[in-house]
């Protein structure tokens, strides 16, 4: 069985949707993506519109099964929690109104898990033995757990209690710019303390930072003093839209 080298990846974000056909040999994207911002109302048959709209902006792609991320727990393709999105998704088979919008099968995970399953297979935790947390900061925090390059689906290490804070109201890059903070107070007043609890919860033998955030990584990863060792991401913030489109082409029938 061969699989087809390509795949179409979708990221639903709390500010943008973002999909792009992939080079799965390569990890990279076939085209420029294309990004539409997160309508205000963002209840499932809104997303689906948008997402149905981004799929058909590559016709290039029609044959292939089509991987989604979505910024809550998704277990089965169902969605159980929604922080940063309309409440209505809790509760909802996304998969099915997915696939019935689109007309093709759909894999649809967790936005974190995705972007581990792309930086294990691509880039900053390609080989390394032992446990990777990835964390995204973004409009919140993401987790996702790899040991010996398996995936633990569905942590939520960005919901973590600190201070009497759930953590991503104050250490998510959001968080960084509605208080209007420089990259190095961020760093050293709020992610510090967010990484610190977190490694002693945890113990990972390497801490992967992404979103769309880790192309400023300079700016706040040399101000973090703790224990272990801390890199951004490689595929920056392509890895949630690479890692859904591989991890689509994986669970297709026939391939
Ligand atoms: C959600 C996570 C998600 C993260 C990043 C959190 O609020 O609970 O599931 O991965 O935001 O979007």
């Amino acid at each position: 069985m061969s699989q087809p080298n390509t795949g179409l990846g979708i990221d639903i974000g709390g500010s943008g949707i973002k999909g792009a056909p992939v080079d799965l040999d390569s990890g990279e994207f076939l085209r420029e993506r294309l990004k539409i911002a997160t309508p205000e109302h963002s209840d499932p048959q809104t997303l689906a519109h948008v997402v149905a709209r981004i799929v058909s902006h590559f016709p290039e792609a029609a044959g292939t099964p089509v991987g989604i991320t979505f910024p809550g727990v998704v277990r089965e393709g169902r969605v159980d929690t929604a922080a940063n999105l309309h409440e209505s998704w809790v509760g909802t088979d996304a998969t099915t109104l997915f696939s019935r919008a689109l007309g093709r099968p759909v894999r649809v995970l967790n936005d974190a898990d995705a972007a581990a399953v792309a930086e294990t297979r691509y880039g900053a935790a390609q080989g390394v033995r032992g446990s990777v947390l990835l964390t995204t900061l973004g409009t919140g925090i993401g987790s996702a757990l790899v040991v010996d390059g398996r995936l633990v689906p569905n942590t939520e290490f960005g919901h973590l209690e600190i201070d009497g804070y759930d953590a991503e109201t104050r250490a998510s890059s959001g968080a960084r710019k509605r208080d209007d903070l420089s990259y190095r107070v961020w760093a050293v007043e709020r992610l510090q303390r967010y990484y610190r609890v977190v490694e002693d919860l945890v113990w990972p033998d390497l801490i992967v930072v992404g979103g769309g955030v880790s192309r400023k990584a300079d700016k706040f990863l040399p101000h973090l003093d703790i224990r272990t060792p801390i890199v951004p991401a490689k595929l920056l913030n392509t890895a949630g839209a690479v890692g859904a489109a591989l991890a689509a082409v994986q669970d297709a029938p026939e391939h």
